[in-house]
């Protein structure tokens, strides 16, 4: 998936120049600025970046989640089977959300809901957006729950969720988000608040069910160990903004921001061990109160000189498939 440019008729998945501000009584925030990347069929973006550089609010913005206002989508389109998702109705959303991007989160109780038995939760969407009839939707909410490998499955239909251990429940939200075959699947963190054994073992499934069902993956974590291991491309993200994109090889062997090579420093040494929260850079995460003006990591890059406080890089290739935001790099820029 890594190799080669793709022509536009093999991205799924289109986000161009999304900007993302929150209106907050202390001013404005700019999480998400001129944000652009793809999504190719079958592939696995991984998409890291330490705490607060938008990668939820990019996700949710293109989910259509975010309550407006406070937030407040200021441009961008996001093109998914020939329709622009920033410009598609509430309900038309509401579908394609539930039928063809499924997604999860980082915390299952707060999106499982605690008052419907885990089988009601997984026949819904399957009677809504794809018509079943009540017992075909419990056959297939069965299948379901199996295939996420949760056992004695049947019965387990009509538990609840606080009757499910943490790996259990994140199970679940993955088969929901599975119910109606996705052509996409978003996971925010969706292995973060589980030890470490459960996260393998979801990781496992998902590398299992990917192959199966053929279907395009964006991973979020912080976990530069995971991403390793599953991604076929990579995002870093910074200050609301792609600093850099590569080949997941490539982006381990050969990073040309400053902040990767930074992050990748901030790896694990004992193989299996869990990335901690990825705040070991030195300085602070950039303020947000306005779009960057100037380069968002000049103020704790090791290398950055003068054009760096004054004008914001923008993307400038590399390879095909890799670029990033730095003036060390001087082409033409990737997405101007
Ligand atoms: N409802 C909100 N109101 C105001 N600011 C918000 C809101 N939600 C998010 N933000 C801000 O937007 C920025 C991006 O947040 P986001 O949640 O996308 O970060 P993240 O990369 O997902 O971080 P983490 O790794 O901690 O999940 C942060 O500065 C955050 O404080
Ligand atoms: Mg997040």
């Amino acid at each position: 998936m890594a190799d080669g440019a793709a022509s536009r008729s093999d991205v799924i998945l289109d986000v161009s120049g999304l900007k993302t501000v929150f209106r907050t009584r202390g001013g404005e925030v700019h999480a998400v600025n001129d944000v652009s990347f793809d999504l190719r069929p079958g592939e696995l973006l991984g998409v890291v970046g330490e705490s607060g550089s938008g990668k939820s609010v990019t996700m949710m913005s293109l989910l259509g989640l975010l309550p407006q206002p406070p937030a407040e989508i200021r441009a961008g389109t996001v093109m998914f089977g020939g329709q622009d998702l920033l410009k598609t109705p509430d309900r038309d959303l509401r579908h394609i959300r539930g039928a063809r991007i499924g997604f999860v989160f980082q915390d299952p109780m707060t999106s499982l809901n605690p008052v419907f038995t885990v089988g009601y939760q997984l026949r819904e969407p399957l009677r809504k957006h794809m018509g079943l009839s009540n017992k075909a939707a419990q056959d297939r909410a069965f299948e379901l729950l199996e295939l996420v490998g949760i056992p004695d499955a049947r019965r387990r239909l009509s538990d609840y969720p606080h009757q499910f251990s943490g790996g259990m429940r994140q199970r679940v939200m993955i088969a929901i988000a599975l119910a109606c075959d996705p052509q996409i699947l978003i996971a925010d963190e969706p292995t973060t608040a589980l030890d470490v054994t459960i996260q393998a073992q979801i990781l496992d499934l998902m590398a299992e069910l990917r192959e199966r069902l053929k279907m395009a993956v964006i991973w979020i974590t912080h976990d530069l160990g995971v991403i390793a291991g599953i991604a076929d491309r990579v995002l870093v993200m910074y200050g609301g903004q792609v600093v850099e994109q590569a080949p997941v090889h490539e982006l381990f062997t050969a990073p040309k921001h400053p902040y990767t090579q930074a992050l990748l420093t901030t790896i694990p040494h004992i193989r299996g061990a869990r990335a901690d929260k990825l705040t070991v850079i030195e300085g602070q995460p950039p303020i947000l109160s306005a779009a960057p003006a100037a380069c968002s990591f000049a103020a704790r890059c090791p290398v950055a000189f003068g054009r760096c406080k004054q004008e914001n890089p923008p993307r400038f290739p590399v390879a095909p498939d890799h670029d990033a935001a730095c003036f060390l790099l001087t082409e033409e820029p990737a997405h101007a």
